[in-house]
C-alpha cells in the first residue's frame, strides 16, 4: 500500500503538484491523501492519518516547495501525526522500516540551487530537515523525486516527469516492505 499524503494549499492553482497527483491516483494500492482538502481548518484526524500510514508500505510527502521547507498544513501534519510514543521515542516503532519517498515540486531551477547562486546553496542542504524527520521515525528514506523549475516547466517535460513518478511507484509496488527495525525505540 501506497500513502500519498499531498499538501497544496490552492490546488486548482496547482499545475506542476497537479500532474503528479493525477499520473499517480491511479495505480493499484495508491491512496492519496489531500490534507488541505481533508483539513481546511488545520483540525487533523490524528488518528485517521495515523490509521492510513498504518497500512503503508510507502509514504509519499508530495507538495509544492515553500520557502525552503513544506507548506504550513505538512508541518502541522508532522507536529500532529508524527507522535512520541506512536512514531518515535519509546515504544515508537509505528513507521519504523516504512519507505518514506520526499516528492517536492521546487520554483527555482536547479542551478539557482548551488553556492553563490539564488538560493545560496545546492538543494541536497535543505533536503536535510525534511529527510532527518524521516529518519528520526525510523523510515526507510528514498531518493527524492524532485521537479524543479516546476512553475515554468514545459508542459511536456513534466508529463515526462508525471510518467517518472509513475514508474517509481509501479516499481515499490512490487517490492516487499521492509519489516521493522529490531530495537526502533529511541
Ligand atoms: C508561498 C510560496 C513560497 C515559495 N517558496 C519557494 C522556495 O522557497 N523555493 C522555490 O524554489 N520556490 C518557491 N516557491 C515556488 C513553488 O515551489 C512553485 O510555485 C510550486 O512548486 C509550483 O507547483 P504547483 O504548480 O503545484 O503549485 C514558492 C511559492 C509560494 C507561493
Amino acid at each position: 500500500m501506497i500513502v500519498v499524503i499531498h499538501a497544496h494549499p490552492y490546488p486548482s492553482r496547482s499545475r506542476a503538484g497537479r500532474a503528479l497527483v493525477e499520473a499517480i491516483r491511479p495505480l493499484p494500492d495508491v491512496e492519496v491523501r489531500s490534507l488541505y482538502d481533508l483539513y481546511p481548518d488545520f483540525d487533523i484526524d490524528v488518528a485517521a492519518e495515523q490509521e492510513a500510514l498504518a497500512r503503508a508500505g510507502l509514504i509519499v510527502w508530495l507538495h509544492p516547495f515553500y520557502w525552503y521547507s513544506v507548506p504550513g498544513l505538512l508541518k502541522h501534519w508532522f507536529d500532529k501525526v508524527l507522535e512520541r510514543g506512536w512514531a518515535y521515542g519509546d515504544g515508537g516503532v509505528a513507521l519504523a522500516g516504512k519507505r518514506c519517498l520526499w516528492v517536492p515540486t521546487v520554483g527555482g531551477a536547479e542551478e539557482t540551487y548551488a553556492t553563490g547562486a539564488t538560493n545560496l546553496k545546492p538543494f541536497a542542504h535543505y533536503v536535510d530537515p525534511v529527510e532527518q524527520t524521516a529518519r528520526f521515525c525510523r523510515m526507510v528514506w528514498e531518493e527524492p523525486f524532485v521537479v524543479f523549475d516546476a512553475r515554468v516547466i514545459r508542459p511536456e517535460d513534466l508529463a515526462r516527469h508525471a510518467a517518472l513518478l509513475r514508474e517509481r511507484l509501479l516499481a515499490y509496488g512490487g517490492a516487499p516492505v521492509r519489516p521493522a527495525l529490531e530495537g526502533a525505540a529511541a
